[in-house]
């Protein structure tokens, strides 16, 4: 958002202010007030103009500016109604050597998964991708996949729903023995081995969705399905991009806190690697997101593959 437009959403958010008394303290003229508030009302914010000045009565439910104003993180934020990939529009931003710059979307029409699959992204979602460039070499990079799997589950939580991660990267809700898959996270990043460039987490919610019209292979939930009613999707999302923001600030915390909220950890599973399948308990997880599984013949360390519980 454009820094004066945020500093009179700032003034607007203590309570009513006049005209002259805007422009006074953001040091521009009157008539630039009056058009900064008129782009605000054409972004959704409802503000009103009576005695005491303008005063603001509503945020839009979603959008760039929404998810801006009162976000806690320094993220700057781009969306779309319609896209075909937030993550293709993050590396085209990667290129360009743009950072902390997050894409979000209401609709994605060509959403990609991990292992090159489609990822289905009706209106009514949080489908997100964050680009930054962290000081780290490539080999810490997978950090940063769980550091979003433990933010998208601390967001959910707080909206109330009991979601818990999947090795390495689904964020799912559990009822019993079934799984249904809540969140989808496709991470891609450039650089060299002692240095990445940039990395692009893509976080794909199944927020205000109906799971009849996901496809059935995933066994899809939302979080209005298990909520009974549409989460604040703007609250959804700066409450996850700040926690985010504060793990990957912190990378030393994230593998206890990914830990807390494992539902892999103790189960029988069976992982896909490269070089063959690999059966046994899942016990523990180490940095930068390995996971280590007993199996028969021995303990096996496993950076990648596609996990199934068993
Ligand atoms: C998976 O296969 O589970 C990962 C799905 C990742 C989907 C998200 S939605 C936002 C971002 N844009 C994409 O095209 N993909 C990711």
């Amino acid at each position: 958002m454009n820094e004066t437009r945020h500093r009179v959403l700032d003034a607007l958010a203590d309570g009513p202010v006049s005209g002259p008394t805007l422009a006074d303290e953001l040091d521009i003229s009157r008539s630039a007030v009056w058009k900064h508030v008129e782009a605000l009302r054409d972004e959704g914010f409802e503000v009103r103009s009576d005695d005491a000045g303008y005063v603001l009565d509503s945020v839009p439910e979603f959008g760039a500016s929404a998810v801006e104003y009162g976000l806690d993180a320094p993220f700057s934020v781009e969306y779309h109604d319609s896209i075909p990939s937030t993550n293709a529009r993050a590396r085209d931003l990667a290129a360009e050597g743009a950072s902390d710059i997050v894409v979000l979307a209401d609709e994605q029409t060509g959403g990609r998964g991990r292992l090159d699959r489609d990822w289905h992204s009706p209106s009514g979602g949080v489908w997100l991708s964050v680009l930054f460039r962290p000081d780290v070499p490539m080999a810490h990079a997978p950090v940063f996949t769980l550091a979003s799997a433990v933010a998208v589950t601390r967001a959910a939580r707080e909206a109330g729903v009991e979601a818990s991660i999947k090795w390495p990267n689904d964020v799912l809700v559990r009822r019993g023995e079934e799984e249904r898959k809540l969140v989808g996270i496709l991470t891609e990043m450039e650089g060299e081995a002692d240095r990445v460039s940039w990395v692009v987490v893509g976080i794909g919610v199944n927020a205000n969705v109906d799971p009849a019209d996901l496809p059935d292979e995933a066994n899809p939930t939302s979080l209005s399905a298990e909520r009974g009613e549409p989460v604040d999707r703007r609250l959804f999302t700066q409450r996850l991009l700040e926690e985010f923001d504060s793990l990957r600030q912190d990378t030393e915390q994230v593998v206890e806190a990914w830990r807390e909220y494992a539902t892999t950890l103790g189960q029988q599973v069976r992982v896909e690697t490269p070089g063959g399948p690999i059966e046994g308990e899942a016990v523990d997880i180490q940095f930068p997101g390995a996971l280590v599984i007993e199996t028969e013949s021995g303990t096996e360390v496993v950076s990648a593959g596609d996990c199934e519980h068993l």
